[in-house]
């Protein structure tokens, strides 16, 4: 496994991937890697010839007051976990690799990106959007890897590569959480021992949620309802949102009656986490 920081050492190796007609598949990630991007890598392994997973804390998803320079990091630790998940390239640049003097083109869309965690993070889509397009431009993918963790994000990033023509497979992959039900995040770490134990409210929540769907619940705020006053009971809880939307343009529904997104981001203490299910009615 190599590790290069430059866009030119990544086009020359997959170039030269390319000439023996071999497929890649790319995951891109902020690091401090955990079993959900291991999920990722090993699905990319399994499904391409080569895989390539990107490293780096992307300054332009985050907001003012926002995380970027505690952002947990540790470069030698990910690069353990890559290269035992049989990853064959890390590209990990400087933001400055990335984003040269006077860079001033973005990516940005007009659907999909005001709701949910648009709401709170106004600029973060469109950080992402163009971080992921650089990335899709340099890498030049079959397939790219997304987990359903950052379900808007996995919506966003179907919707942009098909109205951009990138000619690249997207494909969502499934939460991976802790035993406990707390879906697993590099944001975790923020999380004090109290915190850690209270942040388990919002897997529980969402079981509560979808306890009542099962039993044929259909009607979008008597389900949300019954998830805001779980919430509540934990007091270290603060909610950001909870919403139940078309899995298809993240719309607010009345009734569920196609696949839906449930969803929330909660303030534990400082720390922001997100969760969701996705139901689909019989
Ligand atoms: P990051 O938060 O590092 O996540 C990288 C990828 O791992 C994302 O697709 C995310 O959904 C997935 N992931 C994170 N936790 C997961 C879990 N518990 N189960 C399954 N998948 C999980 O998302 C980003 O980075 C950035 O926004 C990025 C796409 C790299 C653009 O900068």
């Amino acid at each position: 496994m190599k590790i290069v920081n430059t866009v030119n050492e990544v086009r020359e190796q997959v170039k030269a991937w390319r000439k023996e007609g071999l497929t890649v598949g790319l995951v891109p990630t902020m690091g401090y890697l955990h079993e959900g991007h291991q999920s990722l890598i090993d699905r990319s392994v399994s499904e391409n010839d080569r895989t390539v997973v990107s490293v780096f804390v992307n300054p332009m998803q985050f907001g003012p007051g926002e995380d970027l320079e505690s952002y947990p990091r540790d470069m030698d630790r990910d690069a353990g976990i890559c290269e035992k998940a049989g990853a064959d390239l890390i590209f990990h640049p400087e933001p400055s690799e990335m984003y040269h003097d006077g860079f001033s083109t973005f990516v940005d869309m007009d659907t999909l990106t005001g709701g949910l965690c648009g709401k709170t993070r106004p600029i973060h889509f469109r950080g992402v959007c163009t971080v992921v397009s650089k990335l899709f431009h340099i890498v030049t993918p079959d397939r790219a890897y997304f987990g359903q963790k950052d379900a808007q994000q996995l919506a966003v990033i179907r919707h942009m590569a098909e109205d951009l023509s990138f000619g690249i497979e997207i494909v969502g992959c499934p939460i991976v959480r802790e035993e406990d039900g707390l879906a697993k995040s590099s944001r975790n770490t923020y999380l004090n021992k109290e915190e850690r134990k209270a942040a388990l409210i919002l897997s529980q929540s969402l079981q509560e949620g979808k306890k009542l769907l099962d039993a044929g619940e259909r009607d979008a705020k008597k389900v949300r309802d019954a998830i805001v006053e779980k919430l509540r009971l934990e007091a270290l809880a603060k909610i950001d949102y909870v919403e139940i939307v078309d899995w298809k343009n993240l719309e607010p529904v009345g009734q569920i009656d196609r696949q839906v997104l449930v969803a929330m981001a909660v303030y534990i203490g400082k720390t922001r986490l997100i969760d969701n299910i996705l139901y689909e009615p019989e």
